[in-house]
């Protein structure tokens, strides 16, 4: 029997999974803070001029809301495309999440976590450079730009809540 998988999603998997599952549930990760402290030099960015993109940081005072997925379909092959997209300084890590059905449910996630022993992780930059970065960079994926607006959107469709989001999207259409 396949065991049943959950991938907990905050960032670009939330509008862009890429994947087939069978399931879409709005979750939360307490204790982790959705952060933009990773630089990324393979989606939004580029080597010598690297974007900047969300992960989580510990953070015992934070819940990360998010989305979770059930996978469906060739559960490898998801894992394998997942594993390249997050190439960038993220790792595999399975965490406890919960489910916001009613009532609640816990579950095992795989959650993809840039931590602050990996090279492109940045830790807290002042907000005009950050903002600067986010409004120049642009990378395979698309613009920097382009990223913030949709996480900023994508939250807001689930009712999601991110002061540390909000406030750089709106430092950024100040400076636009
Ligand atoms: C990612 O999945 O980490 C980034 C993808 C994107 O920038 O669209």
């Amino acid at each position: 029997m396949t065991k049943e998988i959950w991938i907990f999603a905050y960032g670009s998997l939330i509008w862009r999974p890429g994947f087939d599952y069978s399931d879409r549930v709005k979750a939360r990760l307490p204790g982790w803070s959705r952060r933009f402290w990773q630089a990324s030099t393979d989606h939004r960015g580029v080597p010598g001029a690297p974007g900047r993109v969300v992960t989580l940081v510990d953070d015992d005072d934070g819940i990360c809301e998010g989305v979770a997925y059930c996978l469906d379909g060739d559960i490898d092959q998801t894992l394998a495309y997942l594993d390249h997209r997050e190439q960038g300084g993220y790792e595999r890590r399975y965490i406890d999440i919960e489910l916001l059905t009613e009532p609640a449910t816990r579950v095992n996630a795989l959650v993809y976590v840039g931590d602050e022993t990996n090279p492109q992780f940045t830790g807290a930059t002042q907000m005009e450079a950050l903002v600067d970065t986010i409004r120049q960079a642009h990378g395979p994926s698309g613009s920097n730009r382009d990223y913030l607006l949709n996480l900023a959107e994508a939250l807001e469709r689930e009712g999601i809540e991110d002061s540390h989001a909000a406030a750089i999207a709106e430092q950024l259409s100040l400076s636009v």
